[in-house]
């Protein structure tokens, strides 16, 4: 073991070079390692940690993700108040900002604005401390808010230590910024919360906030949050030891480290401020992450003393807004949709209403905290937003006197589709119907989910198909599909010969499957694609995986107690064990993962895979190549030999041209693979 003193100097030196490649790989998306050599350094830090706990600093890179839930959120008070915008919604409205400002400086010369996108996410407030994060607060009243440090420790693009080189840093920064979640990271969590039925976010803002308030930093950390930092509150020792303008400091920031929005902009007069929120209007769906406006901020510090502050907010400082794609319609009904697994979601039905373009007949209302907040009831008028692909969402209800309200929406004692009682599990907010195996709602969804694309994957048997063959009592769950006659289809509405032995057909190919796509089809709850694959090739074999224990579920990757729990459910109830004999009985052919391949196109070889396919989820893409004798690693390093690219690669691509690596593209892997 190395002496005290070397682990010191070597723990800075290692907490140094973290910090330098975590933020060349998490804000300039430029890494000058690979990942291995970047784990190599992590490691060596928790081990040297490990061996001397008392040199472990609250700041190092290893003290990101905090052991132990927070008991509940202390207040924090911050130095300097965070103040709120004006809103501009015109050109003419930004040129009387102007002119105010230079009525109020009796300024003739043309006026200096910094021009940064209006991220829509959530508040926040930041100390450090000699370059040090000591303190993170979100907004709050605007005078104090909430103690989240723990949360905001999780993000791996804020740096907990700043650095300046040998320039002096302040004693005391408050830096000022919002936290957002990109709109495809949003899609694919609220994907992965439908998928585990929990409660899914209305828009990444609400995501970003949940996840903010949430008392297990481990939580958050799974969550993928990002920040963009926008200005500063109090100094100390004072405003000195920064730039002149607000541009050039926000550079400042981000030669220390902090995450700043590479579309911000300086401009010479409010003509120019207009071309660049015309600008950004225009690129707006382009951008990765979700805008409500432009601010636009007198930039010399100098002049922004001068012009001063009213009660909330800056007189120096103006958000254009863009115009919400917002509509105004009545809800005819509020009902109760029941999930795959159980879980009970209100949808409000509405008068269809045309938003940005989309006819829009239903918003989700997510769950009774929702319909609590909103006081939502039938009869009322709504304020509908639509935002991107997001799910529309009704943001407000507008009272009018003379409107007749229904009553309070009160949740469903019984489930509406099968009439038993509902369940609430412990902590969570999601109502469930748990009588999965009468319940026609959850049936259908079950049938759904078996047949689908990535599942059993059996064309031509629609959402419509399956109600009726389910109403008709044809099929009660997915082994009676592989017992269906063409004569019990010919009884379907626009069902004739031919339709009926197509169907059939697709049927029967369908019997051709691997066990990874099986085992995804049977719907347990916690089983995605990748863990039916991880389970697919940890066990081989289907009865294998039927006989495993809890214990040995646990041993495989990304298996935790409350899934192993789950499959070992799923696999002990009888009727689950009869319908999976009934399947196996009519014939199914279930092909395990190959071996350990030798002479594969591809064995011995490791792939990593960057960007989106159209043919194949990851998760097929992984299974295919798997099957073919690779090894799928997640990480580029000098040992891949091959970097799959699909659409929107990642800085994946450019590591792999620096060490020489081959790509390949979708139409070679199609080849491939056949
Ligand atoms: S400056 C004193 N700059 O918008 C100036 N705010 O409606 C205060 N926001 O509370 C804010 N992007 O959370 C500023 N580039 C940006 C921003 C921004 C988003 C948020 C911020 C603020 C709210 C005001």
């Amino acid at each position: 073991m190395v002496s005290k003193s070397e682990a010191r100097l070597r723990i800075k030196e290692l907490h140094k070079l973290v910090y330098k490649n975590s933020h060349r790989y998490y804000v300039l998306n430029d890494p000058s390692i690979t990942d291995e050599e970047f784990d190599d350094l992590f490691n060596e830090l928790l081990s040297l940690e490990e061996d001397f706990p008392d040199l472990i600093s609250e700041n190092s890179p290893t003290q990101r993700v905090g052991s132990q839930p927070a008991e509940g959120f202390k207040k924090l008070q911050h130095l300097e108040p965070m103040l709120s915008l004006e809103n501009a919604f015109t050109d003419e409205d930004l040129e009387d900002f102007e002119r105010r400002i230079r009525d109020r400086l009796e300024e003739n010369e043309v006026l200096e604005f910094c021009c940064e996108p209006k991220i829509d996410g959530v508040a926040v407030n930041l100390l450090y401390q000699t370059g040090s994060l000591t303190k993170a607060a979100t907004r709050g009243d605007g005078k104090e808010g909430e103690d989240i440090l723990h949360n905001i420790k999780t993000i791996p693009s804020l740096p907990l230590v700043l650095d300046s080189g040998d320039k002096v840093l302040p004693e005391l920064l408050e830096i000022r910024g919002e936290v957002y979640i990109e709109t495809k990271d949003f899609e694919y969590l609220n994907k992965k919360l439908e998928r585990d039925e929990d409660k899914v976010f209305a828009n990444p803002r609400n995501a970003a906030a949940g996840s903010l308030r949430q008392l297990d930093p481990r939580i958050t950390s799974l969550r993928p949050l990002k920040l963009f930092v926008h200005g500063i509150g109090s100094i100390t020792p004072d405003k000195s030891l920064l730039p002149n303008t607000q541009f050039e400091m926000l550079n400042l920031l981000s030669e220390w480290g902090l995450p700043v929005n590479s579309q911000n902009d300086s401009v010479l007069g409010i003509k120019e401020c207009i071309d660049y929120f015309k600008k950004i209007e225009h690129d707006r769906d382009q951008l990765p992450y979700e805008i409500d406006g432009v601010v636009f901020k007198v930039n010399t510090f100098k002049q922004q003393l001068d012009i001063g502050n009213i009660a909330r907010a800056p007189r120096w400082a103006i958000a254009r807004k863009f115009p919400a794609e917002i509509g105004i319609s009545f809800i005819e009904s509020i009902s109760f949709q029941v999930g795959r697994v159980g879980s009970i979601t209100p949808v409000a039905e509405l008068k269809p209403v045309k938003v940005g373009g989309v006819v829009i007949s239903n918003a989700s209302l997510h769950n009774f905290d929702e319909i609590q907040r909103l006081d939502v009831r039938v009869g009322d008028e709504v304020v509908i937003k639509r935002a991107g692909d997001v799910i529309p969402q009704i943001t407000e209800v507008k009272l009018k006197k003379k409107t007749k309200r229904g009553p309070r929406v009160k949740p469903p004692t019984a489930c509406p589709s099968c009439g038993n009682a509902l369940t609430r599990e412990e902590g969570e907010s999601v109502l469930r119907c748990t009588s999965s195996d009468v319940c026609p709602a959850q049936r259908i969804e079950n049938i759904k989910h078996f047949v689908s694309r990535n599942a059993m994957n059996i064309e031509g048997l629609g959402d419509r198909i399956i109600t009726q063959l389910v109403d008709l009592e044809l099929i009660k769950d997915i082994s009676d599909l592989y017992t269906l006659s063409k004569e019990q289809l010919k009884q379907l509405d626009g069902f004739a010969d031919k339709s009926a032995s197509n169907l059939i057909e697709s049927i029967e190919r369908s019997k051709n499957t691997t066990l990874s796509r099986f085992i995804y089809s049977l719907g347990i709850r916690e089983v995605g694609e990748s863990t039916a694959l991880n389970l697919s090739l940890f066990f081989k074999d289907l009865n294998k995986l039927i006989l495993a224990e809890e214990e040995t579920l646990l041993e495989i990757k990304d298996i935790g107690p409350v899934a192993a729990r789950f499959i070992k459910e799923f696999f002990k109830n009888k009727k689950s064990l009869q319908i999976l004999e009934r399947i196996v009985s009519s014939g199914i052919k279930i092909a395990p993962p190959p071996d350990e391949a030798t002479n594969q196109q591809l064995s011995g070889k490791t792939i990593v895979i960057t960007g989106t396919f159209s043919e194949y989820t990851r998760t097929q893409l992984k299974e295919e190549l798997v099957n073919l004798g690779a090894r799928v690693s997640s990480s580029i390093s000098a040992k891949t030999n091959i970097l799959l690219v699909g659409e929107s690669p990642g800085s994946k691509v450019q590591k792999a041209r620096d060490l020489g690596i081959s790509l390949m593209e979708e139409d070679e892997v199609n080849e491939l693979i056949g």
